[in-house]
């Protein structure tokens, strides 16, 4: 996707943050008629999801729980064979609940296919899955994705909750982190 827009990093915006609360609101509206009449059971996938979290729910006008799974990949130059820690858990037992499983982006899908495989475990009444963001590569996941806001290349994106080395979560945008720009963003 071309944009001529960089932001104060001088990196290219990819989604502006008008483009993002569209996005998040239409998704929020799917969701309130799919689950009308029902309590959901929402995890968050920390850390990138936070801010997609707590805009999403904003836009909610359902009755909802809240939880957040944290979880790191090792060992894997991001291919299937890796493994997944978990380093913070859920709590409660979501048997018989509604989930909603909350992603701020799917990448090779090793990540959402570990946790749905961990949350079925928990045998809930239905399992979900939303992501912000999709890179638009052929991921062998074991489920498809639910909702989704918007379909990616396969580039390193920044932002909206999304880091790079711990940094560039507080933007409000997605912006495109440029291989050669990377040792210049730090102070
Ligand atoms: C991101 C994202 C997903 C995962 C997707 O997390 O939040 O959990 O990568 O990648 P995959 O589809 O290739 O498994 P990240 O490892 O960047 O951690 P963070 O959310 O704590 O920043």
């Amino acid at each position: 996707m071309e944009t001529e827009i960089r932001n104060s990093y001088g990196m290219p915006v990819l989604i502006s943050k008008q483009e993002i609360e569209k996005k998040v609101s239409e998704l929020a509206e799917l969701i309130n008629q799919d689950y009308r009449g029902r309590e959901i059971s929402i995890i968050g996938t920390l850390k990138g999801c936070f801010v997609f979290t707590a805009d999403l729910l904003r836009n909610l006008r359902v009755p909802v729980k809240v939880d957040f799974i944290e979880v790191s990949s090792y060992g894997h130059e991001k291919t299937s064979s890796g493994v997944v820690r978990i380093n913070k858990d859920i709590q409660g037992s979501l048997e018989n609940e509604h989930v909603l499983l909350i992603e701020d982006i799917v990448d090779t899908g090793h990540t959402l296919n570990y946790l749905l495989d961990y949350l079925r475990l928990r045998r809930p009444a239905s399992l979900k899955v939303i992501s912000l963001l999709l890179k638009e590569k052929k991921q062998r996941l074991k489920k498809p994705i639910d909702y989704f806001g918007f379909a990616i290349e396969d580039q390193f994106v920044v932002g909206y909750g999304m880091d790079f080395r711990g940094r560039f979560r507080e933007l409000d945008h997605i912006a495109l982190l440029e291989e050669e720009n990377q040792d210049s963003l730090f102070f």
